[in-house]
């Protein structure tokens, strides 16, 4: 058992994705049942006494991890001490919107919480950007908190990962747990390109169990462009047309993958995160972007030397152009 707790900071912890992570945080899920943790719940004024009711369900749940909890409307003693901060408060897109859209309501948010990251988080602090539109919010903090690595600011493509394993898992007939190295690449957007080449199944090669079972390399292609990039690029819209509002347990779920793979370390194969560009695969440096990641050492390495033929390089073109559009609308913004 950890002897010092763990900090981490929930922001729009009132909210329906704060209300899904908390109680599984609290139950080890996240970081592990050796280790205590002390969450610092982040709200808007109006926000507050959602959070603070979540508060109190926390202490009825008598979780033996949780060390503490506080509840904040500020943003600088919400980030105090904080190892981990997962930025989910803002905005949720409605049906009819691209996540896009979201740029000048929620990006104003993020500039501020970077900064306040950088005055008064812990030296090892890591973020995770969840509200929408995630890579760019992401840029928009790291670029606020320039004594803090920018290796420690990712955004949350892990849904889609894991979208694309359920997906992958129906169609090949295969258990989800046996789906390996799908990669995610680009945007948390519907350009994201949701890439196959490289999985395998069991240890198969998924491309040719899929020509087996659809009949060829010109048959699985269309099935790829056709049903199964959009069915997982789009599926956030989709949730919001069949749910009535955006994902939420499965949006928690996936955060809580990425930074216990994060912490802990991936163990079998790889998974996506939207991590600052190095310049791999051709993708600007600095761009918030998606690649195909483990975690070593506790920390995101994208993984080297892949091969992307030209329908690859087309599509994560595609995706990291909207990037790039995304950076220029929040630099006119004011807010880069
Ligand atoms: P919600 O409206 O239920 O909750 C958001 C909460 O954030 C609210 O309680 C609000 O008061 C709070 N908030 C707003 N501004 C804040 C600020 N400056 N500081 C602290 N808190 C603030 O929304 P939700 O369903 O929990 O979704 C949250 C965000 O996550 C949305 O932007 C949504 O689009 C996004 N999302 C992302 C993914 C992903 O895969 N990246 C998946 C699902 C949802
Ligand atoms: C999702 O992918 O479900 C979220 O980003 C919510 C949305 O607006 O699609």
């Amino acid at each position: 058992m950890s002897v010092k707790p763990v900090t981490i900071t929930i922001t729009g912890a009132g909210g329906q994705i704060g209300y899904a992570l908390l109680f599984r945080i609290a139950a080890g899920e996240m970081l592990g049942s050796d280790t205590r943790v002390r969450l610092h719940l982040l709200e808007i004024p109006q926000g507050v006494r959602a959070a603070e009711g979540a508060a109190l369900e926390l202490h009825d749940s008598a979780f033996p991890l949780l060390a503490h909890v506080d509840v904040f409307d500020d943003a600088r003693a919400a980030f105090s001490g904080s190892n981990v901060a997962l930025l989910v408060g803002a905005r949720p897109r409605t049906a009819g919107m691209e996540r896009g859209d979201l740029l000048a309501a929620n990006g104003g948010i993020f500039g501020p919480q970077g900064a306040a990251i950088n005055a008064h988080a812990a030296d090892d602090v890591r973020v995770v950007v969840v509200g929408n539109p995630a890579n760019t919010n992401a840029l928009i903090a790291a670029a606020h908190a320039p004594d803090v690595p920018a290796d420690r600011f990712t955004a949350l493509t892990r849904l889609d990962h894991n979208r694309a394993l359920a997906q992958l898992s129906a169609a090949v007939g295969t258990p989800v747990g046996e789906i390996r190295d799908v990669t995610i690449w680009g945007n948390h957007s519907a350009t994201q390109f949701p890439d196959v080449e490289h999985a395998t199944a069991a240890g198969q090669s998924v491309p040719a169990l899929l020509a087996a079972r659809l009949g060829g390399t010109e048959a699985t292609r269309a099935w790829l462009v056709d049903h199964f990039i959009p069915r997982v690029a789009k599926r956030g819209a989709e949730i919001i047309e069949v749910r009535g509002s955006s994902s939420v347990a499965s949006a928690a779920s996936a955060t809580i993958d990425h930074v216990r793979d994060w912490v802990r370390g991936t163990s079998s194969g790889w998974t996506s995160a939207a991590v600052v560009s190095d310049g791999s695969y051709g993708v600007p440096e600095g761009l918030v972007s998606s690649f195909p990641v483990e975690s070593v050492d506790g920390q995101w390495r994208v993984v080297q030397g892949l091969s992307l033929d030209a329908f690859a390089r087309h599509r994560i073109d595609a995706s990291v152009a909207e990037l790039v559009d995304e950076r220029e609308a929040v630099r006119a913004l004011g807010l880069l």
